[in-house]
């Protein structure tokens, strides 16, 4: 089963970095490290199961509660199987959170994602940006932080896909061709009359759909952001310009 495969992966991944750690800092003598990994893995173990057992999140919606007792309870928790990794913040240790609270949710998912000291890129998981940021609030909002994570299917600030990707992925298909009535890229008359409107007027056609075109150009998912940097791609692809 993929998501089995997928988290023992990810786990294989701490474990392997923990190691490293170990030596690297040539501080712990093997028995620790054996240690550490003893007390991860019955962890570990009852909670990938649990999650392969119940009908959790795919991957990429998984909530900030089940990444968490997938991956960063290893390290995170407070359990007596949880490691202990040097300077980890523990889940509900206000005093640990406090200065990284203090720097703010994109910060921290920032921080998260490429890794710092002991904590592995992403804790060694194959979360996304939106998972790691729910992950977070969930810790930090049990440590003192009023954290909002991004709701499922919510794309967080900064993490846009370009203009020029959406309108590769969607606008395209009727605005190079005229599909459906559509304005063609080649028309710049049609599309100096339409940009007359003014970019804002424009994207709320887009967001609920005009004439035949559906909502948001047919992809539910699109941002408001999107649904702009796509519109202003289109008008630079013409050689036009909208405000
Ligand atoms: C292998 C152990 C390990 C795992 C697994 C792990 N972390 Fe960490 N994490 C750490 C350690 C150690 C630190 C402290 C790093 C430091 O400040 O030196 C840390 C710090 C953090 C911080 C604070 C970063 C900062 O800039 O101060 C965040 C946020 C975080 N982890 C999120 C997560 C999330 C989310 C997960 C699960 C997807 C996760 N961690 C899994 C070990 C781990
Ligand atoms: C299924 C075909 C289709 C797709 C996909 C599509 N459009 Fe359209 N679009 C149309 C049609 C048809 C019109 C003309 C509607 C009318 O004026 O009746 C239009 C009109 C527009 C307009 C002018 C709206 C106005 O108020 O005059 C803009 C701007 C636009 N599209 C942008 C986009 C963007 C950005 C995307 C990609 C996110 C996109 N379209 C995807 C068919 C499509």
């Amino acid at each position: 089963m993929f998501r089995r495969r997928s988290v023992s992966l990810a786990l294989a991944g701490v474990l392997t970095l923990s190691g490293a750690l170990a030596f690297g800092m040539g501080s712990h003598p093997p028995e620790d490290e054996a240690a550490v990994i003893e007390r991860i893995k019955p962890v570990a173990h009852v909670e990938v199961a649990g999650a392969a057992g119940t009908a959790a999140g795919a991957v990429g919606n998984r909530s900030g509660e089940e990444l968490f007792k997938q991956v960063c309870v290893a390290c995170h928790g407070t359990g007596p199987g949880a490691a202990n990794v040097p300077n980890v913040p523990k889940v509900g240790d206000k005093a640990a959170w406090a200065p990284r609270i203090g720097v703010g949710l994109d910060m921290l998912v920032k921080s998260a994602k490429a890794g710092k000291n002991a904590m592995p890129p992403k804790g060694g998981s194959d979360a996304t940006d939106e998972e790691l940021a729910r992950a977070i609030a969930y810790m930090a909002n049990q440590s003192g932080a009023n954290f909002k994570a991004p709701a499922a299917g919510e794309k967080i600030a900064g993490n846009e896909r370009s203009g020029e990707q959406i309108a590769k992925a969607v606008c395209f298909k009727c605005h190079a061709t005229g599909e459906k009535g559509a304005p063609k890229i080649s028309d710049k008359a049609a599309w100096a009359q339409r940009g007359s409107k003014g970019l804002d007027a424009l994207a709320t056609s887009v967001i609920r759909g005009h004439g035949n075109m559906p909502a948001r150009g047919g992809m539910a998912d699109m941002t408001d952001t999107e649904v702009k940097n796509a519109i202003a791609y289109l008008f630079k692809e013409v050689g036009s310009e909208v405000k």
